[in-house]
Order: structure tokens, then C-alpha cells, then sequence
């Protein structure tokens, strides 16, 4: 079922876990995704940069694939598809294409005019349905092309772009992109506590899922994250199978070079994943 991510959202900041949001690159991914968020009986956001979008022939491809896997493969549980770190015309993009949630980035605009582009996109998002993220405060790391520092949030702008009525705020607090540098310094918890305060029941947005330990992905949730944003991890767990494959000969072997036999040790890897984070992230079952 493709919904917006607002009512899950919701109930997962009301019954204290999270959804995960696994990016997608192409059929592979976004297949081993879904059947795992029916076979958890979870609710999953599927997001995709504006890199991936291009990669796989345009936002309408992917609709058009993510809305007819849906329906042969028989998925039961909410599905939200989600343009990650979009910018403003490929939020337009995207509500065009059909997807059913977008995030606008405008943290890298001066905070009115940030405030600006996203009250006009909570506008066109609730005549059109969709689920609208915003954020503040960017995040660190490098994500397809797009680079940012790492500053944690003012909980005061959190609240002012709360207030417009987005349906989920994602607060730089320290997270960053990709792998995390042995010398980083942890989430910063006392940011969130203060944004949480600010913002009341708007579920807030964990960027950088890869890598940050368990027990403060716990504490993230219990102060307050309802949505947590994985996408190396399940790169790096897909490069290494398809790795250890190709190693062991086993493409050479019989038809072992079929790409159905040659991508399936990746694909189950992603699946292992995605299992791994839903029961982390508490969404098993909540479907
Ligand atoms: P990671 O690649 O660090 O898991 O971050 C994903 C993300 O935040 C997507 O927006």
C-alpha cells in the first residue's frame, strides 16, 4: 500500500519507536526492501536522492516501478515513497511523478527564506496528500555529491519551521552521512532534548542511520526520533557479498554469471539489513 508517511510517523513517535528509511537504487534494492518490510510486518519509507532518481531513469520510473512492485508482489503494509534531500524543483519533480512524501532541504538557505519554500510546500503537499520533511541545522558527510558541514539545529528555528505544519522535522545534531570518523563525537543529545521540547508531538528525522551505535539509536528514539535514514549501510553489506562471491569464483562456476545468481548474495545482505534495523528500530509488527 503506497500512503504518505504521516500517519505511520505518528503512531511511531506516539508508541516510542521508529520507521526506518532505506534508500533505494535500483529494482534490486527497492525489491529486497519491500519484501522484507511485508515479511516483518513493518511499515517502511523508501527514500531516493535526486542522485538515485537520475540513476534510474527519472522520478516517473520510479513511481511507476515502486507503485507496480507494490501490487505484484502483493505488499500489505504501509509503504511510503520519499524524495530524501530534495531541492525545490525536485520536490515539484517528484510530486508530479506520484510520489506519496518528500523532503525539501533548505537548510542551506538563510533560515526565511528556508521558511518560505517550505510554507509554500506544505501547502501543495496537503491538497495533493502527500507528507512533507523539512530541515534544519544540515548534516554532515558526503551523500551523493552533496556535502555538508554538520551543525547541530537551533531548536528555536526547529520550532518556527514546525510551526508551518510539515509532518516531520529532520534537526542536525551532530549525524553525519556515510561512515562515521573514528574521532567523532556522538550524537548530541542535549540538542535534541531541546528540539524535542520546541516541537512538541512532530516526529523528528535521524539522518546518517549508518554506523551510529545501538545505544544511542535507543536514546534518539526515547527522546523523540520517529524516523531513522539508512543508506551506506546497506551499500557497504551489498558491496561485500557481491565481493565475497566474485572471490570465492562462483560467477565462473556453472551459469554463476546470470545476473539473478550473481546479485542474489547482495540482495540478501540488504535483507539481512533491513531486519537487522527494523527490530533495532522497534517498527516489527507495527504495520
Ligand atoms: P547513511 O548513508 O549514513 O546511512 O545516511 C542515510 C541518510 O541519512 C539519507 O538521507
Amino acid at each position: 500500500m503506497l500512503v504518505s508517511a504521516k500517519e505511520m510517523l505518528n503512531k511511531a513517535k506516539e508508541g516510542h519507536y521508529a520507521v526506518g528509511q532505506f534508500n533505494i537504487n535500483n529494482l534490486e534494492w527497492t525489491k529486497a526492501v519491500l519484501l522484507t518490510a511485508e515479511e516483518m510486518k513493518s511499515p517502511v519509507i523508501l527514500g531516493v536522492s535526486e542522485g538515485a532518481g537520475k540513476y534510474m531513469c527519472g522520478f516517473k520510473t520510479v513511481a511507476d516501478m515502486v507503485k507496480s512492485m507494490i501490487n505484484e508482489l502483493k505488499i500489505t503494509v504501509p509503504v511510503a515513497l520519499h524524495l530524501d534531500h530534495g531541492s525545490y524543483e525536485g520536490c515539484y519533480k517528484c510530486i508530479e511523478a506520484g510520489f506519496s512524501s518528500i523532503m525539501f532541504d533548505g537548510s542551506h538557505y538563510p533560515i526565511d527564506e528556508n521558511v518560505a519554500k517550505t510554507r509554500e510546500l506544505v501547502e501543495v503537499c496537503a491538497q495533493k496528500g502527500l507528507s512533507l520533511e523539512a530541515e534544519v541545522g544540515s548534516i554532515g558527510g558526503e551523500e551523493d555529491g552533496v556535502v555538508g558541514m554538520g551543525e547541530c539545529a537551533d531548536p528555536n528555528e526547529c520550532k518556527m519551521i514546525a510551526d508551518l505544519g510539515v509532518d516531520m522535522l529532520a534537526a542536525g545534531i551532530g549525524n553525519i552521512h556515510g561512515k562515521y570518523p573514528a574521532n567523532w563525537a556522538g550524537l548530541s543529545f542535549e540538542t535534541l532534548a531541546a528540539v524535542s521540547e520546541k516541537v512538541g508531538k512532530m516526529p523528528l528525522v535521524l539522518h546518517g542511520g549508518t554506523g551510529i551505535p545501538e545505544d544511542m539509536i535507543k536514546r534518539a528514539i526515547s527522546l523523540g526520533v520517529s524516523k531513522i535514514n539508512v543508506n551506506t549501510e546497506c551499500q557497504l553489506a551489498f558491496a561485500a557479498a557481491t565481493r565475497a562471491y566474485v572471490e570465492a569464483g562462483k560467477d565462473l562456476e556453472g551459469k554463476g554469471f546470470d545476473p539473478r545468481k550473481l546479485l542474489a548474495p547482495g540482495v540478501e545482505a540488504i535483507k539481512a539489513t533491513v531486519r537487522e534495523k527494523m527490530e533495532l528500530f522497534g517498527s516489527v509488527g507495527k504495520a
